[in-house]
């Protein structure tokens, strides 16, 4: 069956149609589903439907192509697998194009074995050709399919002349969140910041990263999230120092921190939450310390935003409250201004604040517009997460402050006078997080 969502289906026919009527009259969009991806002999990765497809289509199934024609008569066509006896008992259901008129709210649909008939014919009289400038496995037919058309062009046909990217079109919508696509994050939201609170609560020495990791999954499948949005960081110690570090293979050690970030997808969308704790439930005054700076920088953050604040302001906040505080505990030595312009910070704090969140977890939409940063607008959704790392071999750092790693993370929805942070179900005070590590979870 086709999955249930909680996105209602008129949302993607009305996406289609705003997509129809942002492009020029003559021109004709390809938006491809993802394809299985193999592992070993008869093995296959977990399937995921690509973000642009899913989110014009609601449509779960690979090999699928949608085709939109935009002009005086817009059309919405979709090619898909044909329904087949045999793959089904073996590989499960199939919408087919019979049912998928009805069930997707397409025009037309076609089995995929009618591309190469019916694609030159729908190209004939268009313009223009978008795709996505990822979509590179669509140039080959696209040519052969104009080449097909050039030999018929003596008839009178119609060659498309140009081929455009569709990114900018498309990606400028998904920027912009729905109410519905807001419910949708609130609630992924919801149950990753919960499964943060389980992993902390199921958190000792001895217990290992990959362990912790599986209490989150377990928490996200539980709640109907099958998939994490991404594969989980949990670094324990000097692990928390490795940015995108995904081993998880180490047994936690009393008095270390451990630095978890994951997040479910719950119907397409992604939930990105950082928080660090430490592994027995009590800071040293050492860890306070720098969790507290890094703290101070992500609630400052997150109460500038708001419609017109540039994307780019809260991130130069960050970096002077961190920069400001690493002065005042002897990490960093120099004047606040000269270490900010010299980027002496970066051996500390190398990423940038955020990014946006959506879809994907690090989401589609451009950060400038015409060069220039771009103001926050209502509906956006953008993570939140400053960090402060101090590697292990920095010899110019004070032994004590070495291999510690923070960062704390959470996602924030423009709203039309401020902000709601989706993921405030999971504490970060040193106070609340060690008030709730003080009791054990019961499962
Ligand atoms: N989870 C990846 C990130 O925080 O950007
Ligand atoms: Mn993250
Ligand atoms: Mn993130």
């Amino acid at each position: 069956m086709t999955r249930m969502t909680s996105i209602p289906r008129d949302e993607f026919a009305e996406r289609r149609q705003r997509l129809l009527s942002s492009l020029p009259a003559g021109s004709i969009a390809l938006i491809p589903a993802a394809t299985m991806q193999p592992r070993n002999s008869d093995v296959e990765f977990p399937f995921r439907q690509d973000s642009d497809f899913y989110y014009l289509t609601g449509f779960d199934e690979p090999d699928a192509l949608l085709v939109l024609l935009a002009g005086k008569n817009p059309q919405t066509v979709l090619f898909c697998r044909e329904r087949d006896k045999t793959m089904e008992i073996w590989h499960g259901y199939r919408l087919g194009p019979e049912r998928a008129v009805a069930e997707l709210g397409v025009d037309l649909a076609f089995a995929n074995e009618e591309q190469d008939k019916q694609m030159p014919k729908l190209m004939q009289g268009c313009d223009q050709i978008f795709y996505g400038s990822d979509k590179t496995q669509l140039d080959a037919q696209v040519r052969s399919w104009r080449d097909s058309l050039r030999m018929a062009k003596r008839q009178g046909k119609q060659v498309p002349t140009g081929i455009q990217q569709l990114d900018g079109l498309l990606h400028e919508m998904r920027l912009f969140k729905s109410d519905a696509e807001i419910a949708v994050m609130r609630e992924a939201g919801r149950i990753s910041a919960a499964a943060h609170c389980k992993a902390m609560q199921n958190c000792q020495p001895g217990v290992t990263e990959y362990q912790l990791e599986a209490r989150l999954n377990f928490h996200f499948a539980m709640n109907g999230c099958r998939q994490p949005a991404y594969p989980a960081i949990v670094g324990g110690g000097e692990n928390a120092c490795v940015l995108h570090y995904v081993e998880n293979s180490e047994a936690l050690k009393d008095g270390d921190l451990v630095l978890i970030d994951a997040g479910a997808e719950l119907d397409y969308y992604a939930s990105d939450i950082t928080r660090t704790f430490p592994v027995s439930g009590r800071f040293s005054p050492e860890q306070k310390a720098l969790y507290e700076l890094v703290l101070k920088a992500q609630l400052s953050c997150i109460d500038m935003i708001k419609p017109g604040v540039l994307w780019q302001d809260p991130h130069d906040r960050s970096v002077e409250i961190l920069v400001e505080g690493l002065v005042e505990l002897g990490i960093l030595k120099g004047e606040t201004e000269e270490l900010i312009k010299s980027e002496a910070y970066r051996d500390f704090y190398m990423h940038r604040l955020g990014h946006w969140l959506g879809m994907d977890v690090h989401d589609v939409g451009d950060y400038k517009l015409a060069g220039e940063w771009r103001p926050l607008q209502p509906g956006m959704v953008l993570t939140v997460e400053p960090g402060l790392y101090i590697a292990p071999d920095n010899t110019d750092v004070d032994a004590r402050w070495r291999g510690i790693g923070i960062r704390i993370e959470d996602d924030v929805v423009v709203t039309e006078d401020g902000c709601e942070v989706l993921s405030a179900g999971v504490p970060k005070q040193v106070a609340d997080i060690e008030t709730l590590m003080a009791v054990q979870a019961n499962n």
